[in-house]
């Protein structure tokens, strides 16, 4: 197929800095990444040309850095880890998928990677060093984790870290895990990174799934990145892509969404099947511009976003919208707020009134409701594990809703918001915050 066949993409800085500037270079970085081991994404390729478009691999390969984010590691017979949410799992091909398609370094802090255990996680490091990509983001304690990685492009010093909020399997001073994005030595460990090198790009996986917009807490998050010496920060994990903004001398991009995700179970999330890739040119340690190009997963293999797609007319101007509201703290403070409320309703509700009991409200406790529609595997469930384990497991659901950072952060924000105490200064974005949604969800 022609070039021309393909959606050309959106530039976000035009390079400035002429023709002849150099030492110029180029990365590439994509979103989550992971084809499960159970479907058939990976049956009869071993080679990248099945999933991955040998075009979009020419593309990465151009790089002279490419960055992903591994978020489903191999599946072993070992034992998982005791969590509640899907647990994803691998195997080899899709890991020699990625070195194939030009990826050099590999980003592992994320909520999934330690889903099948330690050993696991241990020989999916070690296979992807094997196949001679690098990888940060997991170690045997939260110190090892937080380690970067290195890659001398032409005389510039690059390095990479890869950060997650805090979902079952992160790191801490005496157990392994992913890095964890608030520990405290997470801060210091991208000041002392900066001072290594010429440019940092730090992999931030968190955010809300299937969202529009960055908690606002995730706004100061990676902001603060920033502060600390990034120069761009890839957000991933909402497998939807999210809008970008300028902030200070970084770019903070929220979410890549999907680069090649299926959830296994069966489950499906249509509007998680495009993302975005990045193509960002440096001339020494500057960047000198970004292209946006959009990918899109169909008949289960990624390539860039054709001329034809049906999406092709409308994501520039969702991506753009996205932006401007996240750039602009007044504007994000109104969307996010509505958005935060939608989010009590439709996501944190159902597990608030199963875990305390609520009364049922409205015309039906929604978690009633979704008993009702999962009646057969709520009670093969019950049968299976038990009560007490039931219990444990809304246990887990809780515990991990308090305790994640996007979390915690839209349940406070839509409660106050709910209950009046952030006040209604501002007319609602409603209709254009709802358009925004049409895009992500459910
Ligand atoms: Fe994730």
């Amino acid at each position: 197929m022609a070039p021309s066949d393909y959606d050309e993409g959106f530039v976000v800085k035009p390079g400035s800095a002429g023709a002849g500037a150099e030492p110029r270079w180029k990365l590439f970085a994509a979103g989550d990444y992971g084809p499960s081991s159970g479907g058939n994404a990976l049956e009869g390729s071993g080679k990248s040309q099945g999933i991955l478009s040998g075009g979009l691999a020419d593309r990465i390969n151009k790089g002279d850095l490419a960055i992903v984010n591994l978020e489903a590691p191999l599946k072993l017979d070992s034992k998982g880890i005791r969590k509640v949410g899907p647990s994803l799992g691998t195997d080899e091909r899709a890991l020699s998928v990625m070195k194939e398609a030009g990826f050099s370094a590999v980003g592992l802090a994320n909520n999934h990677f330690m889903d099948n255990g330690y050993d696991s996680a241990v020989a999916t490091q070690d296979y992807c060093r094997q196949l001679g990509m690098k990888t940060c983001g997991f170690g045997d304690n939260i110190r090892e984790a937080l380690k970067p990685v290195f890659f001398d492009i032409q005389n510039i010093r690059v390095g990479v870290l890869s950060l997650c909020e805090m979902e079952f399997g992160v790191a801490d001073a005496d157990n392994p895990g992913t890095a964890w994005v608030s520990d405290p030595l997470a801060e210091s460990a991208v000041v002392n990174t900066k001072k290594e090198v010429d440019v940092l790009i730090v992999l931030a996986h968190g955010g809300i799934e299937r969202v529009p917009l960055p908690p606002a807490s995730r706004k100061i998050q990676l902001r603060n990145i920033v502060n600390h010496g990034a120069d761009i920060v890839v957000g991933h994990h909402p497998h939807v892509p999210q809008g970008w903004e300028k902030y200070e001398g970084g770019y903070i991009f929220y979410s890549l969404g999907n680069f090649f995700l299926d959830y296994g179970e069966g489950r499906k999330y249509p509007k998680t099947d495009w993302g975005i890739t990045l193509e960002v040119e440096f001339v020494n340690n500057e960047v000198d511009g970004i292209c946006i190009l959009p990918i899109e997963r169909m008949n289960g293999s990624v390539d860039f976003m054709k001329r034809e797609s049906a999406l092709a007319a409308g994501w520039r101007k969702y991506l753009s919208r996205c932006s401007e509201v996240v750039s602009d703290d007044l504007l994000f403070r109104r969307y996010w707020n509505e958005l935060a409320v939608e989010l009590i309703k439709k996501k944190y509700e159902p597990y608030f009134s199963a875990a305390f009991f609520c009364p049922v409200n409205e015309k039906l406790s929604r978690r009633i409701l979704w008993h009702l529609k999962n009646l057969v595997k709520e009670s093969g469930r019950l049968v299976r594990y038990g009560n007490g384990e039931m219990r444990t497991m809304d246990d887990l659901v809780m515990l991990n809703l308090i305790r994640n950072e996007s979390a915690r952060g839209a349940i406070v924000t839509g409660l106050k918001e709910r209950s009046g105490g952030l006040g209604k200064e501002n007319s609602s974005p409603g209709e254009d915050l709802r358009g925004l949604m049409e895009w992500t969800g459910p």
